[in-house]
């Protein structure tokens, strides 16, 4: 088994800083329930004192997630610790992690201190954590571009008062991986009381090298690793989750350690953040993209189908993953289509469900495979359809062809009442961009359009991502069909809507 590694959980927090996404608190607390099947030990659930939305999602997943250690983080001031403190007061297994700038460049720079006062405001901000909550986390942030010595003080007055984990961020990701491996080492090794602490390391991904580093911490003592699941954060982002776990459960040869992570909960688990991030996967992402176990040489394939582990050194069923399979057919009812959605974890309401067939029925028709893909991807936009939308999807009509100005039609409800716009565009979704934004009389920006299949074939559904600047905000906006056109309706639409619901907030 070897030593546990504690795994700790920033996607809602430093994941949710990636340019971009806007989570609600129904997803946030979604995203929470699922990191607790997945058997993460702590969730870090916002920055409570950033915005009052952020604070609600704290408090309500610390109220309804059991299971993980919940954590809040804070500045090292009185006014975020304390607001951190209130977004945890009924939860089981609060945590207040608390945090300072450690380098001269940001103590000098950003924060606008000297070393003396950062140990003082240090003392402070633990001391009254710790006055409030028993397990308290202390993070020394652009450690890694500190001077050392003053890391060993700085750490020290940490645990003096109170603190039970002791964080080293790689902030910047700018640290290799042996030379971060030796300062660890040095740290742990130098710190009084450094016994009586958890050690860990959170490492961002400026050089790629995130992942790696956070092994080496592990390989020189830290018994807890920070990290998102698909990396998502800041910049470059943070360690991947699903590879950090999949690293030490397929090396504990050398490793010598354990996680409690169930990693057959890992594929579904990425593909809710995918999902509701609007942060794809790259294809050949390690672990979790969609070839991370496709084999296309010959060579392999014919390795694989002899014998599995001469061209693949971890069993994709042990992340979660089933080979597509046909399960469903023209001739299939209701009650076994429910059935299927309810084997796959889609519970839809009546309405929902019902249209949910229709468009499964639609799919057959054009489709000579079914597969579980697309009874996710249809569950998936029923769902996100389900979620009450000022604007709602009818239909569109287009026309276009060589020499002709493209033009397009759309059908929207809004309370019960069917709006219609025509506009014409540079291409059709352009054009079909344009009715919608006549219909619902909301401008935009277009930034990134994205289309990607979820099925294989030329029959397959298409899914479209867009980025629109809408008020000044960045919101982004998923839709899928088999016709791209309507998938950029549903897409564009989606975007509207939120800005609404943001906008409402
Ligand atoms: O990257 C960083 O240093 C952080 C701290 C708040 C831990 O996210
Ligand atoms: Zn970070």
């Amino acid at each position: 088994m070897g030593k546990n590694i504690i795994i700790f959980d920033t996607t809602l927090r430093d994941g949710e800083q990636s340019p971009g996404i806007s989570l609600n608190i129904q997803d946030k607390l979604e995203i929470a329930m699922q990191l607790a099947r997945l058997g993460v030990d702590v969730i870090e659930a916002g920055f409570p004192i950033t915005s009052e939305g952020d604070f609600k999602a704290v408090k309500t997943i610390a109220e309804e997630v059991e299971g993980p250690v919940i954590c809040g983080l804070s500045r090292a001031v009185r006014k975020d610790i304390e607001r951190a403190g209130d977004a945890l007061r009924n939860c089981k297994k609060p945590r207040i992690h608390t945090f300072i700038n450690s380098s001269d460049v940001q103590i000098k720079h950003q924060l606008k201190k000297t070393r003396k006062e950062v140990l003082q405001m240090t003392e402070e901000a633990v001391k009254l954590a710790k006055s409030i909550c028993n397990d308290i986390e202390f993070s020394a942030m652009d450690a890694t571009r500190a001077d050392i010595n003053f890391i060993y003080e700085l750490v020290g007055v940490a645990i003096e008062n109170g603190a039970t984990t002791i964080n080293i961020p790689d902030t910047v990701g700018y640290s290799m991986p042996w030379e971060f491996g030796e300062f660890i080492a040095s740290i742990i090794k130098n710190v009084k009381r450094s016994r009586e602490v958890v050690w860990s390391v959170h490492c961002h991904n400026d050089l790629g090298l995130s992942v790696a580093n956070s092994i080496c911490a592990v390989k020189n003592g830290v018994t807890q690793v920070e990290c998102t699941i698909n990396g998502i954060g800041e910049r470059a982002g943070n360690a991947a989750m699903e590879e950090l776990v999949m690293i030490m459960d397929t090396r504990k040869d050398i490793l010598n350690v354990s996680t409690k992570i169930k990693t057959a909960e890992i594929m579904k688990t990425s593909q809710l953040i995918s999902r509701l991030t609007g942060y794809q996967v790259q294809p050949n992402k390690a672990i979790v993209g969609m070839n991370a176990f496709a084999h296309t040489s010959g060579i392999h394939q014919d390795g694989v189908l002899k014998e599995r582990t001469t061209f693949e050194i971890m069993n994709p069923q042990k992340i979660g993953l089933k080979e597509s399979k046909l399960i469903l057919g023209k001739t299939s009812g209701r009650h076994a289509f429910s059935k299927h959605l309810g084997e796959l974890g889609y519970f839809l309401n009546e309405e929902s469900l019902e249209r949910a067939f229709v468009r499964f029925k639609d799919l057959a028709d054009k489709k000579v495979e079914i597969t579980e893909n697309d009874l996710e991807a249809i569950a998936q936009d029923e769902k996100r359809i389900s979620q009450k939308e000022t604007f709602v999807f009818e239909s569109i009509e287009t026309s276009s062809g060589t020499g002709k100005i493209p033009q397009a039609s759309i059908k929207l409800k809004k309370d019960d009442k069917i709006i219609s716009a025509k506009a014409d565009g540079d291409g059709q979704v352009d054009a079909v961009c344009n009715a919608i934004s006549r219909a619902t009389g909301i401008k935009t920006k277009l930034l990134v359009y994205n289309v990607s299949s979820i099925t294989s074939g030329l029959d397959s559904q298409g899914e479209v991502t867009i980025h629109l600047e809408i008020g000044g905000k960045r919101i982004i906006g998923r839709g899928v069909s088999t016709d791209i056109i309507e998938a950029s309706a549903k897409a564009y639409l989606n975007a509207i809507n939120k800005s609404i619901q943001l906008k409402e907030k």
